[in-house]
Formats: C-alpha cells, sequence, structure tokens
C-alpha cells in the first residue's frame, strides 16, 4: 500500500490494515534539541537517505522559524522523490503561508498544523479559552485544506488534554478537511495502557476517525516512547512519528529503528508492517549521529555498538552452537555486513569503496571519498591496526567538515613542561587562508584561543571530551566540543590520530555549527 495521501487511501489505513506509515521528524523535532542543528547540506543528505530508504513522510522543518528552516524544507521538498514531505506550523496564518509556500514543490506536500489543547498549555502558554483554540483548529485546517490536499493536524499536550475536548477538537480537525490527526505525548508523561485507550476513544466517540490517518508522536521523557508508541498502533494508529536514533528535545522522541525492527522482529505479536528498508538502518543512524555530532550510546537497541555484540563466555558459546539462542535479529538485517576487509596502507580506492559500502555509508560523494582515502593513508603509515571503528570515525569526520565554510587546514603545537605553549593553526574561511600563532594555558587552550582570533565568537565552551576510538596506545582520538552562545548550543566533533588536531577538527566543527545557527532563530512559543 502506498502512503495515503488522500482522504479515501486514508480511510483504508485505519479501516483493519496492518500497515504503519513512517512520519520522520528528525529534521525538525530532533534538530529542535540543543546542540543538534544541521546544516543545509547534511540535512539533504540525510533526507535522501530517509527517502532511499522507504521513509513516508518526512517532516523536514518549521518554515516559519527561519529562513534557513525555510531554504531547507524548500529544498528536501524539491529533492524528494518517494517521501510525502511536511513542513511544521502553529495554528497562525503566517506559519501556514510560510509552510504551504516551502513544500510546494514537493511531488507530495504536507502540512503539519498544531495547537497545544490541555488545560496547563492553553491557560499559560497560549493564554486562550477553549473555545478559542477550537475556532484556531478550525481556521488552521481550512487554510492549510486551500494549499494542500494532505494536512495534518496534532493536539500539543494531546495526551495530558481533557478527554471531552480533545473528541470536540478532532472532530472539529476532520470536519475542516484534516487527513491525519495526531495525538502527542508532549512531555512524555503517558503510559502505554492510557496512551492506547486515548486512541480507542477516538475512534469510538469521533464521527469520521476512521476515515482519517490516526497518529502517535511521542517523547522519551520517562523511557515509554516506543513502548507507547506501539501501544497507539494496537489501539488503531496507523502512523507513527519518530526519529534516527530517537533524537530529539530532552530525552528524545520516539526511535524510528527501534519501532521498525520491534514490528519486524515480532510479527507474531505484532500483526503490522511498515515500508522500511531496514538494511538501511546503520547508514541512517551514523549519517545523523555524524551531522549532529550527538554520539550513540554503545548499547543503545538496534543502532549502538554493543547492540549485536557478545562477549560472555556463556553467550559466544550458545551463539556459536546456533546464533539464535541469543540473537533475535540478525545484525545484517538492520545493514551491518560482518567485516571481511581488512584495511591497511596498501588498501587501494576500490577496497576503500567496498569497505564504506560494507560499513553502510554508501556512496559518500567525490570529494569526501578522496579526503577520506588520503586520511586513511595517513593513520595507517601511524597505526598499526586499522578496524572498522577507525574508519568510521574518519569518514564521519570528513563528511561532517564537507561544504563547512570554515575548513581545518594543518596545526603545529608546542606542548610539555617548559612553556610556554603555543598553537600554531591553519584554516581556510569560505576559500581564504588565514594563520594564527598563539600561547595559551596548555596546548588546548592555545588552539582554541588561535581559531578564536580566527573566527571571533563570543561563544563559551561548555563541554570538551576526549573518547579513544580503539584501544592501544595509537588510538584514534574522537574529541566532543560543546559550545553556547547567546542561548544558542551547538555540539561539534573531531577524529584523528592526534588528540589535538582532533580538539582544533572538533572546535572548529562547532563553530561552523554556530554560524549556521546564528541566522536562525526560532519562535518562542514552539516547544515540543
Ligand atoms: O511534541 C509535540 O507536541 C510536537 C508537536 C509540534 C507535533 O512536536
Ligand atoms: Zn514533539
Amino acid at each position: 500500500m502506498s502512503t495515503p495521501s488522500s482522504q479515501s487511501e486514508a480511510s483504508q489505513a485505519n479501516a483493519g490494515s496492518g500497515r504503519v506509515v513512517i512520519f520522520d521528524t528528525t529534521l525538525r523535532d530532533g534538530e529542535q534539541s540543543p546542540g543538534a542543528s544541521m546544516s543545509m547540506s547534511e540535512k539533504l543528505k540525510i533526507a535522501g537517505v530517509l527517502d532511499e530508504m522507504g521513509v513516508d513522510i518526512i517532516e523536514a522543518g518549521f518554515p516559519a522559524a527561519s529562513n534557513g528552516d525555510f531554504e531547507a524544507v524548500r529544498e528536501v521538498a524539491q529533492q524528494a522523490k518517494n517521501a510525502v514531505i511536511a513542513g511544521l506550523a502553529r495554528a497562525v496564518p503566517r506559519d501556514i503561508e510560510r509552510a504551504a509556500a516551502a513544500v510546494k514543490h514537493a511531488k507530495k506536500p504536507r502540512i503539519h498544523t498544531f495547537i497545544s489543547t490541555s488545560p496547563l498549555h492553553m491557560k499559560y502558554k497560549l493564554q486562550m479559552e477553549p473555545e478559542a483554540v477550537l475556532e484556531a483548529v478550525v481556521s488552521s485546517v481550512t487554510q492549510a485544506r486551500n494549499h494542500v490536499e494532505d494536512v495534518e493536524w496534532s493536539a500539543e499536550d494531546g495526551s495530558r488534554t481533557d478527554p471531552d475536548f480533545l473528541c470536540r477538537c478532532v472532530e472539529a480537525a476532520i470536519k475542516a478537511g484534516a487527513t491525519t490527526i495526531n495525538i502527542p505525548d508532549t512531555v512524555g508523561y503517558a503510559v502505554p495502557e492510557e496512551f492506547a485507550a486515548i486512541f480507542t476513544m477516538l475512534l469510538e466517540r469521533v464521527p469520521g476517525a476512521d476515515d482519517v490517518v490516526l497518529s502517535a508522536h511521542c517523547h522519551n521523557d520517562l523511557g515509554l516512547a516506543v513502548a507507547n508508541s506501539v501501544a497507539a498502533v494496537r489501539a488503531g494508529a496507523r502512523q507513527v512519528e519518530c526519529t534516527i536514533n530517537g533524537l530529539g528535545e530532552r530525552a528524545g522522541n520516539a526511535a524510528l529503528e527501534e519501532i521498525v525492527m520491534a514490528i519486524r522482529t515480532r510479527p507474531d505479536s505484532l500483526p503490522f508492517e511498515t515500508g522500511i528498508d531496514t538494511t538501511q538502518i546503520t547508514r541512517a543512524s551514523r549519517l545523523v549521529a555524524g551531522a549532529t555530532g550527538f554520539a550513540i550510546q554503545p548499547n543503545k537497541a538496534i543502532v549502538g555498538a554493543n547492540a549485536f555484540a557478545h562477549e560472555a563466555g556463556i553467550h559466544q558459546d550458545g551463539m556459536l552452537k546456533n546464533a539464535e539462542t541469543y540473537e533475535i535479529m540478525t545484525p545484517e538485517s538492520v545493514g551491518l555486513v560482518k567485516s571481511s576487509l581488512i584495511m591497511g596502507k596498501h588498501s587501494g580506492r576500490a577496497a576503500f569503496r567496498a569497505k564504506l559500502e560494507e560499513l553502510g555509508f554508501g556512496d559518500i560523494g567525490d570529494n569526501a571519498f578522496q579526503d577520506a582515502f588520503q586520511r586513511l593513508k595517513d593513520l595507517a603509515d601511524k597505526k598499526k591496526d586499522i578496524f572498522d571503528e577507525d574508519i568510521i570515525a574518519l569518514v564521519d569526520d570528513e563528511l561532517a567538515a564537507e561544504n563547512e565554510s570554515v575548513k581545518f587546514v594543518s596545526l603545529g603545537v608546542m606542548a610539555g613542561s617548559i612553556g610556554p605553549q603555543t598553537a600554531h593553526i591553519v584554516v581556510e574561511i569560505d576559500g581564504e587562508v588565514k594563520t594564527a600563532q598563539v600561547a595559551g594555558s596548555g596546548p588546548v587552550d592555545a588552539i582554541f584561543k588561535g581559531i578564536s582570533e580566527l573566527v571571533p565568537h563570543e561563544a563559551e565552551l561548555q563541554l570538551y571530551q576526549v573518547h579513544a576510538v580503539t584501544g592501544g596506545t595509537d588510538a584514534q582520538a574522537e574529541v566532543t566540543v560543546k559550545l553556547a552562545e547567546g542561548g544558542k548550543i551547538v555540539v561539534g566533533q573531531g577524529a584523528d590520530y592526534d588528540t589535538l588536531v582532533a580538539s582544533a577538527r572538533a572546535y572548529i566543527h562547532a563553530l561552523n555549527k554556530l554560524l549556521v545557527k546564528r541566522n536562525r532563530t526560532k519562535p518562542e512559543t514552539i516547544s515540543a
């Protein structure tokens, strides 16, 4: 079944079909997570992978938030081949006009409009009476329907909304022409049974509810986002809103990979299907982690480095006898291919290309490929064994630095107990090479001061973290840097076999994100 994009297709979705529509909001709700901002080229790359892997709807951003968001949604809309492209809009005319203009060129455009419906949000956030909210529901959906056929309406803080009022709002939205009704658990407060009961109630009480697609949008504050989404599907929801790696504000959104793999792995209990090519999950996960600088915790379900690692002797023994003893899904099913190619200083381009394929990177583009290949050669000169983790760190780093306006060129450092510690740093800013020679209290301080001299900013360093990619003293270092400037937080990462070079790369990565973010201001009232 294709993506329901009209009223009649939508009705099939709720009428007993087992097809669950996957709505990915990595580029919108995911990006709202402090520090997770992505550049235009990163967004386009991620949208391309989501489209290719079979995501039904990509929420590409919030067009009214800034010109940058508007452009990103417009570009994604123009590029998408299969997916519906959604733009978010508050229930105000300007937002809806901006969203309509941004998704206009998509093959399948959607406007997603929302307003808060809980007593708490109406009173304190909106300062509106319930009747005025109800009127805004009707006018916003009507306005959106004047632009596109596919309109989604969301009840922000829906899980804490008075049931009678929620039914009235949903009924009004359907009458005004909404084709998808989304119930967010905005603050991640719900538990599965009560969240499921909302969908049962809507299907029982709201006229027309089974002619539209009901949707669940869950946040993970209590670690229940996936459980709540699955409970909603059991109760009749046929769209789930989720993000790659569970990215999102606070504790994040429901993780796409967890929902999709739960449905795939437990058809006995969850008789549903999605259109996702699960072998693309690892690739998408790595891309998002690299672009945002949000590393994936090793024990994260499905995409964590340890998700398929069996170390305990008793487990290894069982695995050798029969993999199903401890493995409920195969690594191959999420795109992890057992490594067969060993990389070293004699490896050629063809082998490196095959390795990238094996690791789930796919085609990374010519420039990034050539630079990554050169860095692999340099690394192989310095390091005895090249592990897959080394290549992942190096390619993630290369992809993150691509298309940035400030580029790392070289670094020389004087360190040690006999001062002064100094850094000689060379960067390229919009194609122009610039150099600084700076002393500091230690080499890292000198490097960061040098970069600040070349790219003046007021940002405060909030986190500096070094992590060894593999074991051994010749391991590559992966450095994470968090910067904050005027309420804007950005996270940058850099990898290199020299910890100080990795530090410079991470700082520059974060600064590039800050430069992008400076031009983007989100309206105060957007939350969730
Ligand atoms: O969590 C939420 O309520 C949202 C809405 C804007 C859909 O993200
Ligand atoms: Zn949300």
